[in-house]
């Protein structure tokens, strides 16, 4: 087995590995891999490396780490560092390819002097952590001290089923006396930026940021004003998005087109008055009004409150994250 750095070289040959082993469930674009994979500057070149046959020069392996980075404008994942992606050939497993991935991953990232590592969960992240389905990549990964966090989900809905449950969910747009929803314009762009630092700094601040400098117009941020000021938000993505978002990822799974919501927050102010809610229906009206009915909430443990609006569990992960010795 020959070891290659990762670089686009390999990025058509890496996307049809991944849709062998796993594009049944989470069909692999090389846009999205190139965007996540390639363009992130938290990539970690030293720690992601491509395991290739030698005969056939056919990868059969592959891993992809990231850390923090001085240049980036938020301090969010500080000390951090991440194992996008560990993937190996069904039929290379159990020859070691896997543990000598994931020792030149871990082994770079140690020396960026990271702290702690999680799988998954990265900036331009695949998985929040490991997939349901791969039980015995988690025995593999807790036999390498990888502790067992948080089961997270991703949540689907289509119009019909939320019209049985819900029937009002996304008509229209909610209605309160003071507070009113509405798209964001490119104009939004400095207040939208002031309300993430002020209220939600960190990784989301970031992903605005970069939002906007790839030329985003606001359209994927409902905004939540109360008299005139910000006081909360929910992002709804589609397939005219600037950058494929994490809940669209799946998307050629279906036919017709997902949208995506999420993330959203409201101020710490105005929390417990039913915005937090509102806002997301908000977000399933507009995006209703672009024609999407199948909707994909990423990321997120809170199954009750998204089951009200007609969501249902879709995906399973479990966050994993191993704390180094330093020092
Ligand atoms: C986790 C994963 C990367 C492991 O890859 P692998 O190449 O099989 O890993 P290894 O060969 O290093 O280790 C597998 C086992 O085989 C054993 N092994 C290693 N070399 C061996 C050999 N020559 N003969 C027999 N067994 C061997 C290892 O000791 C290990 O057993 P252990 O965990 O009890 O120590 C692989 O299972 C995988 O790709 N899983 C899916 C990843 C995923 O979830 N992706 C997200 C969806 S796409």
């Amino acid at each position: 087995m020959e070891y290659h750095p990762w670089t686009s070289k390999w990025l058509d040959a890496v996307c049809q590995l991944w849709n062998e082993q796993c594009g049944d469930r989470f069909p692999m674009r090389a846009e999205l891999l190139r965007q996540n994979s390639l363009d992130d500057p938290h990539l970690l070149p030293e720690g992601s490396w491509v395991a290739v046959e030698e005969e056939s020069l056919r990868p059969v392996g592959v891993v992809i780490a990231k850390r923090w980075s001085e240049a980036d404008p938020v301090t969010w994942g500080k000390g951090t560092g991440w194992i996008q992606a560990l993937l190996v050939d069904r039929a290379y497993r159990r020859q070691g390819i896997g543990a000598e991935l994931l020792k030149r991953a871990e082994s770079a990232l140690f020396q960026q002097n990271v702290v702690k590592i999680s799988l998954g969960s990265d900036w331009w992240h695949y998985f929040p952590g490991v997939p349901d389905e791969e039980q015995e990549t988690m025995r593999w990964v807790e036999r390498r001290g990888y502790i067992a966090g948080k089961q997270l989900f991703d949540l689907i809905s289509s119009q019909e089923e939320t019209a049985e449950k819900q029937p009002s969910s996304s008509a229209e747009l909610p209605v309160f006396a003071d507070v009113t929803f509405r798209e964001g314009k490119p104009e939004d762009r400095d207040a939208l930026l002031a309300f993430f630092n002020r209220c939600f700094p960190g990784r989301w601040e970031y992903e605005a940021i970069c939002y906007f400098e790839k030329g985003g117009t606001g359209r994927e941020y409902v905004l939540a004003e109360k008299n005139g000021t910000m006081i909360g938000f929910c992002r709804i993505n589609d397939a005219r998005s600037p950058i494929i978002a994490q809940n669209v990822y799946w998307a050629p799974l279906f036919a017709d087109e997902l949208g995506g919501i999420g993330p959203l927050g409201i101020d710490l102010q105005e929390r417990k008055y039913g915005y937090g809610r509102a806002v997301v229906e908000a977000g399933i009206y507009f995006l209703r009004q672009r024609g999407i009915e199948r909707i994909c909430i990423d990321w997120t443990d809170l199954v009750d409150f998204y089951r009200k609006l007609g969501f249902e569990v879709w995906k399973g992960y479990r966050s994993y994250s191993k704390i180094l010795n330093v020092g």
